[in-house]
């Protein structure tokens, strides 16, 4: 109805799309996220105190999820086992339950899901719960399945989202996750001062995504370039192999693009066969202990004559690129663990504009739901 198509403008304020303000809105999200839980000393989650120490006894970790959800837990899992000290194993819901893996009363199951309402990671949640594992909830929705179902966890606080494809819910996951390590590890002395350096590095992740969000205009210009491809490839590694794959999901799910995320270790070993003039690549090439590696990935490419376009931290473009021959995206730096967070607003962006120019519906892609809800 007319009426109907009111409100859902008001509730867009001045964006045309829920995709774009859920992009835009990440400083405030982020802020939420983090608000009364970061001190200067350590973080305080209410929801976990009382399992934190369960939580450090155990002898594994597994992040379930599916989706953006799933590449979110994927981006937290380098800090969690290096905070922790505890091996990470990562499960895609639907894929656990195919194997009927296994999970043990030692594990811990931290379930990860913006609606706290996917089927498959549900079904998970009951399959762990069976088998005796602490049940930990990472979502966004507040009296949610998830949420009632598992033993303890942490609300996201990123508000409601809208958009199908997850955007801000992502960035907060990574936070609440990272919020998640620091507690878990707050009794190792030997990780204070690296712990010190997480907690300034989120503090600043608001801001630093404010600046980030400055790249929209050059985004869509991208985009304009892409628009009649027909793959786009994205490698990462380390941090930031999450974001390739997030990256290559959003173009994916809203641009109806085929894209792949890869890892970068992996590209002698078949991927390299694709390259030529014409596919376009993003390499992720931010400052972090694998940057001398993606160097040399991004040399290999281009003897290749690969198209590349390079995201790198600011000051960068002649160490990522000295011939020049590449279009570089310079993002701000933050504590490496966390680049992950900054490094997708810009994808999250292409994602948005590639889709807007190829005129396709952004916040309803063809075939998809905000919450799939069966198996
Ligand atoms: C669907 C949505 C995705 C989402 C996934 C997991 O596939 O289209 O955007 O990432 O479900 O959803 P969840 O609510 O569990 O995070």
């Amino acid at each position: 109805s007319v009426l109907e198509m009111e409100v859902e403008q008001i509730k867009k304020g001045s964006y045309d799309h829920f995709m774009q303000k859920e992009i835009h809105e990440q400083p405030h999200s982020l802020t939420t996220t983090m608000r009364g839980r970061l001190k200067d000393s350590g973080v305080l989650l209410g929801g976990l105190k009382e399992y934190l120490k369960t939580i450090r006894r155990s002898r594994r970790v597994v992040f379930i999820g599916c989706g953006t959800s799933y590449n979110a837990a994927l981006a937290a899992r380098p800090f969690v086992e290096e905070l922790t000290g505890i091996p990470v194993a990562m499960e895609v819901a639907s894929d656990l339950l195919d194997r009927q893996g296994p999970i043990y009363r030692e594990d811990t199951a931290v379930f990860v899901s913006q609606s706290g309402e996917t089927a498959d990671t549900l079904f998970a949640l009951d399959y762990a719960l069976e088998n005796g594992a602490l049940c930990v909830g990472i979502t966004n929705t507040v009296g949610s399945t998830l949420s009632r179902k598992t033993h303890c966890g942490v609300h996201i606080n990123a508000g409601c989202e809208i958009g199908v494809a997850s955007t801000k819910a992502y960035t907060s996951q990574i936070v609440a996750m990272a919020m998640l390590a620091l507690a878990v590890g707050s009794d190792q002395i030997s990780t204070q001062a690296r712990r010190n350096v997480i907690i300034s590095g989120l503090s600043s992740l608001p801001s630093k995504a404010s600046e980030v969000l400055k790249l929209d205009a050059e985004m869509k210009e991208l985009a304009s370039s892409l628009i009649d491809s027909e793959s786009l490839l994205v490698f990462g590694r380390g941090y930031n192999y999450a974001t390739a794959l997030e990256g290559a999901l959003k173009v994916k799910e809203v641009a109806l693009m085929h894209s792949e995320g890869m890892l970068a270790g992996e590209m002698k070993h078949g991927p390299l066969a694709l390259v030529d003039e014409n596919l376009p690549i993003i390499v992720i090439a931010t400052r972090d202990a694998c940057f001398s590696k993606q160097q040399s990935v991004i040399q290999q490419l281009l003897s290749r004559k690969g198209r590349l376009i390079v995201m790198c931290s600011e000051g960068d473009t002649s160490a990522v690129c000295p011939s020049g021959s590449c279009r570089v995206i310079k993002v701000p730096e933050v504590a490496d663990c966390l680049q992950p967070v900054i490094n997708i607003i810009p994808l999250q962006l292409l994602a948005y504009h590639l889709t807007v120019l190829r005129g396709f519906d952004v916040d309803q892609p063809r075939n998809l739901a905000k919450s799939v809800t069966t198996q």
